[in-house]
């Protein structure tokens, strides 16, 4: 794997020219890590294509071998997975270190609920702040033993085995997340009876689509998923990961806001549960042109032209929310550069991802000539900000990182400290930067 590795802070300074021309987007960061975990419950092997290996989905590699899958890593971005059956998964001999990322740690806490053995889970400073009951709480309602620090919501967490086996359970959830669904419905695949979700808003739906392909019968009503334990999954011979919408948004960002850009996005996921942002930038005047659309490992995938256009303020609130969480940091940039107010609300879960991301952006975009009023759950960014160069922190945050590059390129400059966090999710996003802009 290539790493963007940089000795202290990263000085990005104004682009002296438009961003014309391709970038290939690299592989869906969620769909990665579902690839290794539902390969591994399988018991022939998996080729795995357009694999994300970024830090994130690579601490999903090291949990999932700890737990007795083999995982070959055939090139960057190619793996090949063998899991030894639905019921195979061996108790780990060390503790399982989720790293950075909410979602291995999340689903799997979800699959290692209803096994026989003891696991235990860490992970780095940020995991650890960040708020475990949400499927704590449900994963318990099914019997699960899990505990963990303060009061059961926090790192470092302990599964228990549970006599018997788990009871399906109807959960509504009070907030819409497809970590908690996913956790909800891979303990499902060991439960006895049916284990149901109700989410408040339709959230990414890559989990259903992936137990599909592995040929497990999910029900569908209105906006309840339901999931009875299946004898076998049947692993397919090939999957395909498309490109993650959440790395192109950056530069669906950079191209509408830098005069004269035109960059074709290649291979970029649209599955309706993540196009929030492009419905939103949209809303805002972009000039956005999807193109030759097709199916593509059981999700949708297209090539997506953007072209520099004038932007207008926009508002949108809880009900799009969950199709663009990720988004909302790059979108207030494209904010900062539209004529007029954006207003965003329920967008409260932004305060418990890697870092408190509206805090961040209120903070950090404000040094780079932002005016940006932070409320609890949402945002008030104006428009036509005149931007400065500063020194900017990214919380070691890699959307942050992403968001304040795309600021100084857009802008007047930027130095940004710990820069090389972007390997959580794009560890050549310095070396497209740098091949576009210079
Ligand atoms: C993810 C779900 C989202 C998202 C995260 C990845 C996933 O989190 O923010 O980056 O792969 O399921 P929530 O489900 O907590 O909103």
């Amino acid at each position: 794997m290539r790493r963007s590795k940089q000795v202290g802070n990263r000085v990005i300074n104004k682009s002296l020219k438009a961003l014309r021309g391709e970038v290939i987007i690299p592989g869906d960061k969620s769909v990665s890590h579902r690839s290794v975990m539902l390969s591994a419950l399988g018991d022939t092997p998996v080729h795995i294509t357009n694999f994300l290996p970024s830090a994130d989905c690579l601490s999903t590699v090291g949990v999932m071998r700890a737990l007795g899958a083999k995982v070959d890593i055939i090139s960057d971005t190619e793996l090949i997975v063998k899991g030894n059956g639905l019921h195979g998964l061996q108790e780990p001999t060390t503790i399982l270190d989720a790293g950075n990322s909410g979602t291995t740690l999340r689903l799997m806490m979800g699959m290692l609920a209803p096994q026989k053995f003891v696991s235990v889970f860490t992970g780095d400073s940020s995991l650890h702040k960040r708020p475990m009951g949400r499927v704590i709480k449900p994963l318990s309602q099914m019997g699960a033993h899990i505990v963990g620090r303060a009061n059961n919501t926090k790192l470092p967490i302990t599964i228990v085995p549970v006599e018997g086996k788990l009871k399906g359970y109807k959960y509504n959830m009070p907030v819409a997340s497809a970590q908690v669904k996913s956790a909800m419905l891979l303990a499902g695949l060991f439960a006895e009876g049916e284990t149901t979700v109700v989410e408040p808003y339709p959230s990414r739906n890559h989990t259903e689509l992936m137990l599909e392909t592995f040929g497990v019968k999910l029900k569908y009503e209105g906006s309840s998923i339901t999931i009875t334990a299946p004898e076998k999954m049947v692993a397919p011979k090939e999957l395909v990961v498309p490109g993650d919408i959440s790395s192109a948004a950056f530069w669906l960002v950079a191209a509408s806001i830098i005069p004269d850009s035109e960059l074709l996005l290649k291979n970029v996921g649209i599955n309706e549960t993540r196009t929030g942002i492009i419905d939103v930038l949209k809303d805002m005047g972009a000039n956005l042109t999807i193109q030759n659309q097709r199916k593509s490992g059981g999700e949708l995938v297209a090539d997506i032209l953007v072209k520099y256009a004038r932007l207008h303020g926009t508002s949108f609130g809880a009900d799009i929310i969950p199709r663009l969480v990720d988004e909302i940091p790059i979108i207030a940039v494209a904010a900062m550069f539209a004529d007029g107010d954006t207003i965003i609300t329920g967008a409260g879960e932004l305060r418990v991802k890697e870092t408190d991301r509206l805090e961040a952006i209120c903070n950090q975009f404000a040094k780079l000539g932002g005016t940006i009023e932070g409320k609890e759950d949402g945002l008030i960014i104006h428009g036509s900000s005149t931007p400065k160069m500063a020194e900017c922190f990214s919380y070691d945050d890699h959307r942050m990182a992403m968001c304040l590059a795309v600021l100084g390129i857009a802008g007047a400059g930027v130095e940004i400290q710990n820069p090389d966090c972007v390997d959580i999710s794009y560890p050549d996003f310095y070396e497209e930067l740098d091949r576009l802009t210079k």
